[in-house]
């Protein structure tokens, strides 16, 4: 019998697309004063300040991955690791208007991930489940009292719908979760500076809601309720996660006292994918991090991460930075890889703009050699296949410049021919659904670990990233001669040099 959760899931992809003449279903209006809360706080909840100093600030970009002894578990390490994963990184100014950036990146800047954190035995932090609150980088306590034996820290992650729909409408499912693998590999990142081994907890999605208290409906009550995402461990021993606790506090606070819009279908939806983390063995590494003798901080690199608003059109990347960008986003590549350990599903296709010795074209990376065949046969068949690089499985599907194609296909936005290349991030799609509906959260979470890898290779390199989420989905499966669901774009990214725009002031994250 055919699972109904994948036909919801089908569905709902569809009925969300973009269209050359149609948007995906949103607000008509929007009221700029009514935006949700970016931060939510539980009322109640005992505060614990953390320290805001970064403890490896010494550890340059090119030693990212180098070997290194785990910090140890202390409240000053996971104030550190907090800052540089899902902490302010500045506040802008422009105009009387005032917002927060945060170390990843967000459609809309809206932040619907919220990070919860279970401390058993660190020092400094009695044990229990805390909120995270990131605009003043300290932790509440939300529960204790737990007699379990384990030692170590996880961090779990859930997402507040609401704080997309307000503004996308049925499209924000969507954004959530590519932002949800956004912050994973934010996470992978730090997690590494810090020596630690970031792991997924393959956990249903019962499980994480009650680890996380996100199943005490009474709690909610009035308020946006939070979808359980999923857990991980920063570091622990092998007792597992605690997740029984005696005591509770707090209230969660309210972020839209008048919500305009209801979008039944981000429930339906998100009730539909729920599952667990399918957490596979290790796959055999692609390639290995390209060393250059970047000897930027690589904490400095974290903190200075931007979206580009504007590029300049006419720089052209030098060839090295686009190979070491492609290489880290080959399993091996970057911490991210160490984390999210599942077959690459998730594969850019590229339109180079201005890059050194790469003629301007349509390319494709397959992540996935077993993949290669598959996208071939799906794929026009005029596209060409060949071989583009000597060390990267990277191939020229066609010659031609495609500035304004990357324009109109990406909702007509001009960062997406003014950068150096486009990405397309290509899902395998219909089969990962049928087996699994849940592997529509994890498609997205892996395109979003990929723009997160770009931003950050880009930005060590002095370039800039760009998530694109805006796409008119079956225009892009048109040029590339996609004719069914086997293979989905679920996410655009473009990076090039940026233009600054010298209105906005910049203002420190933590006075
Ligand atoms: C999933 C996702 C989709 C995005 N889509 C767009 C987009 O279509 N156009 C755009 O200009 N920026 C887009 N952005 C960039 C955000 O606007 C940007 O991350 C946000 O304003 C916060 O700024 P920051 O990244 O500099 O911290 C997107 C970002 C993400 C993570």
């Amino acid at each position: 019998m055919s699972d109904p959760r994948v036909a919801t899931v089908l569905s709902y992809h569809t009925r969300s697309k973009h269209a050359l003449d149609r948007y995906a279903a949103g607000p008509g209006t929007l009221d700029w004063e009514a935006q949700p809360k970016a931060f939510r706080d539980w009322q109640g909840a005992a505060q614990i300040v953390l320290p805001r100093e970064v403890t490896v600030s010494c550890i340059t970009w090119d030693a990212l991955t180098s070997p290194r002894a785990p910090l140890p578990l202390n409240i000053q390490n996971l104030g550190s690791l907090l800052r540089l994963c899902v902490g302010l990184t500045a506040w802008k100014e422009y105009s009387g208007s005032r917002w927060s950036l945060r170390a990843h990146p967000s459609s809309g800047n809206l932040h619907p991930t919220e990070t919860w954190l279970i401390a058993a035995k660190v020092d400094g932090l009695e044990n229990g489940l805390y909120h995270y609150q990131n605009q003043h980088h300290y932790l509440e306590r939300r529960a204790w009292g737990n007699d379990a034996q384990a030692t170590g820290v996880w961090l779990g992650f859930s997402s507040i719908h609401w704080r997309e729909a307000w503004k996308y409408g049925e499209r924000a499912f969507r954004y959530c979760q590519l932002d949800m693998g956004h912050v994973l590999a934010a996470v992978s990142y730090a997690a590494a500076l810090h020596g630690w081994k970031s792991r997924l907890l393959s956990m249903d999605a019962a499980t994480t809601a009650r680890c996380l208290g996100l199943e005490r409906i009474a709690d909610f009550e009035g308020v946006e309720a939070e979808e359980a995402e999923v857990i991980l461990m920063l570091e622990a021993d092998a007792n597992g996660v605690p997740c029984s606790w005696e005591e509770w506090a707090g209230k969660p606070s309210l972020l839209d006292a008048r919500p305009l819009y209801q979008w039944p279908i981000i429930e339906e939806i998100a009730v539909a994918t729920r599952g667990a983390v399918p957490v596979s063995p290790i796959q055999p590494p692609a390639a290995t991090r390209l060393q250059d003798e970047n000897d930027i901080s690589a904490a400095q690199v974290i903190l200075k991460r931007r979206s580009a608003q504007a590029f300049d059109g006419v720089s052209v990347m030098p060839r090295a930075v686009f190979k070491r960008i492609l290489s880290s986003l080959l399993p091996g590549g970057s911490p991210a890889w160490d984390l999210w350990t599942t077959a690459a599903r998730v594969h850019p296709v590229l339109l180079v703009h201005r890059v050194e010795g790469v003629a301007p074209g349509v390319y494709v990376l397959p992540r996935n050699g077993a993949t290669h065949e598959s996208l071939r046969a799906a794929f026009r068949e005029t596209f060409i296949w060949q071989a583009a690089d000597s060390e990267l499985p990277l191939y020229q599907l066609i010659a031609a410049r495609a500035g304004k194609t990357a324009r109109t296909l990406s909702c007509h936005q001009d960062i997406a021919t003014q950068c150096a290349v486009t990405f397309m991030m290509v899902a395998e799609f219909a089969q990962p659904i049928a087996a699994d509906p849940v592997a529509y959260r994890h498609l997205h979470w892996e395109a979003g670990m990929l723009g997160h890898v770009i931003t950050l290779e880009a930005e060590a390199a002095g370039w800039r990233g760009t998530g694109i989420g805006c796409f008119f989905d079956d225009a892009v499966h048109e040029v590339l001669g996609i004719k069914d669901d086997s293979f989905q774009v679920i996410y655009h990214y473009a990076v090039g040099m940026a233009l600054d725009d010298p209105r906005i002031s910049t203002l420190p994250a933590y006075e």
